[in-house]
């Protein structure tokens, strides 16, 4: 074994440890790149948060049996003005909207119910067993003003369930996106409301209207637009002038037939069963013109708000304009609903859906918020069970071989093939933790051998490298 000395590590001065790190310097000829406005990279100091969320989703998906589906992120841009509907904020002013080179008319997917009703309807999935439940993770584009928790392009997680009504199917749908965060150790509560059918929102809506109407001279320029456009809208603007109004306002609950009340207690009496905390939120609409029936938004739970809905919910109205008491964001962390009516406004025969969708950028946030409030649930990095240490381009060699021979007997090292220094090397075994070092030098490549040795002992061990699997096994418990 031999090694060779490391270079002195820079001395660092209090000014230079201080500086951000530096741009790389570029010609100056040549100009430089930098992210567009309202999108933003992952990096890879990132990545255990979103495996984090990633492996709870998987985990969900494969217990409540949902298939995994993936849209192409180019659709007709017909698509989603029928489904998300003219009078939207989406619609209206957020879609990427381009012609393709055929003159096609394109959007970027703004969100992916729409698109996942066009692929039950353009590949037959209404002929299979019914209900189809489906989940993606995919990007969403929105050129929305950018601010904190607002992205012009962010991932949704999603859940969709089509061909079946039922209360249990909405409940289920909650009860997965309340396990998600459940998962992570998030504490979260739903609002929920009901929109009822489309007959009865219409009754709704000219009350609204003349509600409105009446105090119009102290509504925003939008909301005056909203009043002939899409009155259903009034109730998501979040002018400060515009709020005394909407508290006032007439609630959709109370106009709501039989039929649609007892389909919404049953909703309830399901979340009471599961114990998910639920606030009524009577002004709940959702920003989207597809949903009848449940509706309902996932906030980070406000102190109190657990005791006073779930079970002996409140009567409607009296949660009314309820606030989340977030920590981190006043955003909704997801959002869903029933869309009974979608599959046949797109060409499809009458078929009931719902689905919920993860806003995941939101959800990082929340959680990192969250962490620093509560350490113990901080996301770590995988933990690895070695390290593998080489000295000289001969240990390198054979050392790639021996560490893909491990990984295929599922050990996972932690190696760094740039570092020459075992000293170096040994001092980032240090900090990884690690219980054992492989070392591989000069002498043990000839002799076909490695040296384990016991980081806490110190005790060194040399081992024929055909029986290093066995020796590491037995060492870390794992035979
Ligand atoms: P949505 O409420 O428009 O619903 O979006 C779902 C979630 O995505 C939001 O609750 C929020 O967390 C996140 N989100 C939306 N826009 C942005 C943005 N610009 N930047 C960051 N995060 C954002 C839907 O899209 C429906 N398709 C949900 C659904 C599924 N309904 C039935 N099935």
């Amino acid at each position: 074994m031999s090694a060779k000395k490391s270079k002195p590590a820079e001395k660092k001065t209090a000014k230079s440890a201080a500086k951000p790190a530096p741009a790389q310097p570029a010609e100056k000829t040549k100009k430089t790149y930098g992210v567009l406005r309202g999108l933003h990279d992952i990096l890879p100091r990132e990545e255990k948060y979103w495996k984090k969320y990633y492996r709870a989703a998987q985990g969900l998906a494969e217990y409540f049996q949902f298939g995994r589906i993936e849209t192409p992120v180019l659709e007709e841009a017909g698509l989603f003005v029928r489904s998300i509907g003219r009078g939207t904020d989406i619609v209206e002013k957020e879609m990427y909207l381009f012609e393709d080179r055929d003159g096609t008319k394109v959007a970027l997917r703004p969100e992916g119910t729409a698109a996942v009703v066009r692929a039950y309807l353009s590949n037959g999935l209404w002929n299979q067993a019914q209900p189809v439940k489906v989940w993606y993770w995919e990007p969403m584009f929105r050129h929305e003003r950018p601010q904190a928790g607002r992205y012009r392009q962010h991932y949704q997680l999603g859940f969709e369930t089509l061909g079946v009504k039922d209360p249990a199917v909405d409940a289920e749908l909650m009860l997965m996106a309340y396990n998600l965060y459940a998962a992570v150790g998030l504490p979260v509560e739903m609002h929920v409301n009901s929109l009822g059918a489309p007959e009865e929102r219409e009754r709704y809506a000219a009350e609204l209207v003349s509600h409105y109407r009446s105090k119009r001279s102290y509504l925003c320029e939008h909301c005056r637009a909203r009043l002939i456009k899409n009155p259903l809208r009034l109730l998501d603007c979040k002018e400060e002038q515009c709020q005394p109004v909407k508290e006032s306002a007439p609630q959709l609950i109370d106009w709501l037939g039989e039929d649609s009340k007892g389909y919404f207690m049953k909703v309830l009496e399901f979340l009471d069963e599961l114990s998910i905390p639920y606030v009524l939120s009577p002004y709940l609409v959702r920003g989207l013109d597809y949903y009848t029936h449940t509706v309902f938004e996932i906030y980070p739970a406000a102190s109190g708000a657990a005791e006073s809905a779930g079970a002996g919910a409140p009567a409607a109205g009296e949660t009314a304009g309820a606030k989340p008491a977030a920590p981190g964001s006043q955003s909704a962390l997801g959002g869903g609903g029933r869309y009974d009516l979608l599959i046949e406004q797109l060409g499809g025969k009458p078929t009931p859906a719902a689905g919920v969708a993860i806003g995941l950028e939101r959800a990082i946030s929340e959680l990192k918020h969250y962490v620093e409030q509560n350490p113990s649930l901080a996301p770590t990095d995988d933990k690895y069970q070695i390290y593998f240490a080489q000295l000289g381009d001969d240990a390198k060699r054979q050392g790639l071989r021996i560490i893909d021979q491990l990984r295929s007997s599922g050990i996972k090292p932690a190696f760094n093939f740039f570092k020459n220094s075992l000293k170096n090397q040994l001092e980032t075994a240090n900090g990884l933790k690690v219980s054992y070092v492989v070392i591989l030098g000069q002498k043990e490549v000839q002799d076909k051998t490695v040296i384990i040795r016991d980081m806490e002992s110190g005790v060194q061990e040399i081992v024929d490298q055909k029986k290093l699997e066995a020796a590491l096994k037995r060492k870390l418990g794992l035979s």
